[in-house]
């Protein structure tokens, strides 16, 4: 957030004495507070016919596509400069620049992955040799951006070697390679273009409409002032005669150079550099990703049209103040993931590129479609990615399920980190808590109301006059006393720390990082100030390996006082956010470390200070090594292995709490699922009903934070009275409950990518009905169907059934009554989330209600068995000490819970013998720790005269008690199984028969 000078502005003209005149002014204010209110955010961020680069590539698409097949697009391979060898295709593609005939050669690399990945990368041969002249004495480096990978990929680029050439001639090359062979690149040379197969199927072709622009580099020719009377004639001067013809006729010169906006120029030293490529994916209609935006999860057009957009999708990490909803604007974050999803398959790309990116998404019937899959016209969708600057660097998923993309792009760019189990409890925040006597104060009243919770947060004013690492210590009297308070029930503090560092004397981390020469510089190379929070700021420049170092030694216990262990870290405006900056952040022209320009890696930025965090935290005392938590705002491909993210400032509104449902979908489907929205909504004050129905969906993020902005009133969840108190209580406990099964989820998603709530296509890539749907989802692999009620006065809710499964509601087993593709209207009255089960799983609960998630440790279990149609069910559940990496030596545990035909089983969900596993202090303790409770809903009716069944365990039998009850005319039979007693690792079976 930052403070906007037009509404300040804006309040000026209440202070006019006569009444009338001033209720008339009161009316226009409204009424311009209300256009302007949307309009005001957007004007100070760019469009992209104000992006110069945007701009151009627009127009050269607009000009290829109106030259429909008379198009030639100059990018081509000479065939006898291409060779494939060990796993790679290399050639260089030349690119004609006037119609003399004149090439610049950009030299290919497609590198076919073991995982059956395809990469597919593009340089400058000239930038590359630095052959380049720089503008206005700029320190910059000359060569397009290439060390983005660095950040982002951590694995996964091993090179299948297998990969073989199918055929090859003068026209192209045809590559197998991936599982079975199955997978094919058809690279075709003149125009360059490669198309990519599954199973002999077209998926995907990129240059498929030969949009491809690679600006390449040209020095600037300084035209003298033209004579009055040229100028008349010619507008910009007419070309002399041996002046080389390099603009080919859609190329508009004028934003090659110095750019304007908002009174900010961009000196742009190297001159036009961008990179655009269009990729077509045939036969699919939705695609999704590419977040941060709000919006449909499936994204929409971008040419207008009735409810398209007008504007690409932008990625170019930015504080928007007061961000608007169902808009491409650009967000706090940027990952340019994007799959496509059509009936029983999905496909994906990854643009590896950290400039401003802008992506333009049509949709078409073609009737001409490769897929020829029958009768009727298939929508393709076109895709144009248009960055400023940088590589061409583009990754080809070929699926052929979501959970096939999600891995591979997981196994390139990191999963998210295990997750500090506090971290998913709840979270109290809000700007401000004002001193530590509050904090304890707040402690206090939630375990008076017996409200669970595990975080409680400290924004910007707990600092000295926001200089980081210090304390307000006449508010803050002490601050170890407050987390030694909070540690009593386990619970924990996150304190937040920006990236701008106050630029004032006598304070020692600035003068450190001026000495040490480690913020980020302006274009003269001198040390960059701009305006945050503190006032004057100058900003760590965390590409810089120096700069790490230095970060680390500022979170010592020591150095950092007033912190403990249980202190954690909240990193903000961390795009960067600069007041005074253009688009409120920084501008492109600044230098980084080796001379990146900050155009080259701007929205890997937040990142990158999120890392040195991540690594200070880690390293803060020797011996201590703990998972860290530290939640962001800005992040990019890879930031899921360092954290949390929350969607930022959003507003205390009914349509809010609706759009965050699709964001934090999004979010899980792009590999960056540790996600949630701000619970009450950032902005304004949310009345009963809606902060009830926001702790309701808040429960089911997988980052549930409560928030709010320093002017709003106080909102904990006690300040609340009856019934909403209860309400939002009880919305917490259920999620306090249900800790084992979303931890399990975490676990999964560490493991292989998965998202940790799941939208329909992902579940479910065979119910194309389902495909549009982003307003519910399952949580991980529990087979809970979840759909907050986001409406005002809502008291039933539409579920969508995506399977032909058995359903039932969570709380009262109800049995619903519908079909596959359809929708099920449930109850939702204000105290009820809309939760089905779905038939065939098993998920673990603690059912003990507990102040925290540390004190639930070692409670014990309850399973709940949801009988499928065919009488089977399967679960999971995964649990470690939630705190150290020693689950990284074993020390954890992974069950699989089996009810086949009449037998339920635990068995380690690995093959693993727990007894051959050395334990540790916390497998030790977890021997006391039992199965309390198991609850069948749908048991068959055989059961019913059952009274007790047989446990076996360690070649130990026993009795355990079962109760049975029937059916009605609404709820499905159930049976409970009590005081089961097997230990949670350990093998158990029950006989049902
Ligand atoms: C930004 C954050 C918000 C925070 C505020 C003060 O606006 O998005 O969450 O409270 O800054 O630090």
């Amino acid at each position: 957030m930052y403070h906007n000078p037009t509404k300040a502005k804006m309040r000026t003209p209440s202070q006019l004495s006569s009444r009338w005149i001033a209720m008339l002014c009161l009316v226009t204010i409204l009424c311009s507070l209300f256009t302007l209110g949307v309009a005001v955010k957007e004007h100070d961020f760019k469009k992209c016919h104000q992006s110069g680069f945007c701009k151009r590539n627009r127009a050269y698409a607009d000009n290829a596509i109106a030259q429909g097949s008379s198009w030639e697009a100059p990018y081509k391979i000479p065939s006898e400069l291409a060779e494939f060898k060990d796993g790679q295709f290399h050639a260089t593609i030349l690119k004609t620049i006037d119609n003399q005939g004149t090439t610049v050669k950009l030299p290919l690399t497609v590198s076919f992955l073991k995982s059956g990945t395809a990469r597919v990368t593009v340089d400058e041969q000239r930038r590359i040799e630095k052959d380049i002249e720089l503008r206005n004495n700029s320190p910059a480096r000359k060569e397009r951006y290439n060390e983005a990978e660095k950040w982002a990929i951590v694995g996964g680029l091993t090179v299948d070697t297998d990969a073989k050439v199918a055929s090859e001639g003068k026209a192209g090359m045809r590559i197998q390679y991936g599982p079975n062979f199955s997978f094919e690149a058809d690279i075709k040379y003149e125009p360059y273009s490669i198309e990519f197969k599954r199973d002999g199927v077209s998926q995907l072709k990129l240059n498929d409409r030969g949009l491809m622009n690679m600006e390449h580099w040209r020095p600037k020719i300084e035209k003298p002032a033209p004579e009055e009377n040229e100028a008349k004639e010619g507008g910009e001067g007419e070309k002399k005669e041996e002046e080389p013809v390099e603009v080919a006729p859609t190329e508009d010169e004028s934003t090659w150079w110095e750019e304007t906006f908002g009174g900010n120029t961009d000196s742009k030293p190297r001159g036009p550099e961008s990179v655009a490529l269009d990729i077509t994916f045939f036969g699919y209609e939705h695609v999704y990703g590419i977040p941060e935006h709000t919006g449909p999860m499936s994204l929409k057009e971008t040419r207008g049209g009735e409810g398209n957009h007008a504007e690409p999708y932008r990625l170019y990490n930015s504080d928007v103040f007061e961000y608007i909803l169902d808009s491409p604007m650009t967000l706090y974050g940027a990952i340019p993931l994007m799959q496509a999803q059509r009936k029983d398959s999905t496909v994906g790309v990854f643009w590896l590129n950290a400039a401003e990116t802008w992506i333009d998404i049509t949709k078409a019937k073609e009737s001409k479609n490769p897929l020829s899959l029958g009768s009727g016209a298939k929508t393709n969708t076109h895709t144009h990615w248009i960055s400023e600057a940088g590589l061409m660097d583009v990754f080809v998923f070929l699926g052929p399920t979501p959970h096939d993309i999600t891995k591979n792009y997981g196994e390139l760019t990191g999963t998210t980190a295990m997750p500090q189990e506090f971290s998913i409890g709840y979270h109290q925040c809000r700007w401000n808590y004002i001193s530590d006597d509050d904090v304890k104060e707040v402690d206090r009243k939630m375990d008076r109301y017996k409200i669970p919770y595990d975080v409680i947060w400290l924004d910007i004013e707990y600092t000295d006059d926001r200089k980081y690492f210090t304390w307000d210590y006449d508010m803050f009297k002490d601050p170890m006393s407050m987390g030694q308070h909070l540690d009593v029930h386990g619970r924990k503090l996150v304190v937040i720390i920006d990236p701008h560092i106050k630029n004032a004397g006598s304070y020692p981390v600035s003068d450190e990082l001026k000495s040490k020469g480690l913020a980020v510089k302006n274009k003269e190379g001198k040390d960059f100030d701009g305006w945050c929070w503190p006032g004057s700021s100058l900003w760590v420049d965390c590409f810089n390996p120096a700069a790490i170092e230095w970060w680390k030694t500022l979170f010592t216990y020591d150095r950092f006082k007033g912190t403990m262990e249980n202190t954690w870290i909240w990193n903000d405006m961390n795009e960067p956010s600069v007041f005074n900056g253009p688009e409120v952040t920084m501008p492109k022209d600044n230098i980084h470390h080796e001379g990146w320009e900050h155009r080259d890696v701007h929205n890997l930025n937040g990142l990158t200070f999120h890392n040195a965090t991540f690594h200070a935290l880690v390293s803060r005392k020797k011996g201590e090594e703990r998972r860290p938590f530290i939640l962001t705002r800005s992040f990019y491909a890879g930031s899921q292995r360092l954290g949390a993210m929350w969607t930022g400032d959003n507003q205390a509104s009914w349509e809010y709490l609706g759009a965050a449902t699709a964001m934090v979908l999004n979010q899980g489907i792009s590999g960056f699922p540790f996600a949630g929205a701000d619970v009450g909504g950032f902005f304004g004050n949310p009345e009963p009903d809606l902060q009830s129905r926001w702790f309701q969906a808040g429960a089911f993020y997988p980052f549930f934070r409560g928030h709010a902005h320093i002017d709003a009133r106080r909102r904990e969840p006690f300040m609340l009275s009856e019934p909403h108190r209860s309400i939002v209580t009880a919305a917490l406990r259920l999620r306090y409950a249900l800790l084992p099964a979303w931890y399990t989820a975490f676990y999964q998603a560490n493991q292989d990518g998965s998202p940790i709530v799941r939208p329909m296509y992902w579940t479910h890539p065979s119910q194309e009905s389902g495909f549009g749907i982003d307003d519910q989802f399952f949580v991980g692999s529990t087979g809970l169907l979840v759909k907050p009620v986001v409406e005002k006065d809502k008291v039933t809710q539409d579920i969508f059934i995506p399977d032909d499964e058995v359903y039932y509601d969570y709380f009262t087993y109800n049995k619903v009554s519908t079909s596959k593709g359809k929708q099920v209207t449930v109850q939702a009255p204000l105290e009820t989330i809309p939760i089905l089960m779905r038939g065939g799983h098993i998920f673990p609960r603690r059912d003990i209600p507990r102040r925290s998630a540390q004190l639930m440790r070692f409670d014990d279990y309850t399973l709940v068995v949801v009988l499928g149609k065919n009488g089977k069910a399967e679960g999971e559940l995964y649990v470690d000490d939630g705190e150290s990496f020693d689950y990284e030596k074993g020390q954890y545990i992974h069950r699989a819970f089996k009810l086949d035909g009449s037998v339920l089983t635990s068995t380690d969900a690995e093959g693993r013998d727990i007894k051959s596993i050395k334990e540790g202090d916390w497998l030790k303790r977890m021997n006391d720790v039992a199965v309390d409770k198991i609850i069948v809903v749908g048991a068959p009716s055989s059961w019913a005269n059952k009274k007790e069944v047989q446990l076996e365990s360690e070649g130990q039998k026993s009795t355990v008690k079962l109760e049975y009850f029937k059916a009605d005319s609404s709820r499905g039979a159930f049976a409970v199984l009590g005081r089961v007693g097997a230990k949670i690792g350990a093998d158990w079976s029950i006989d049902l028969s």
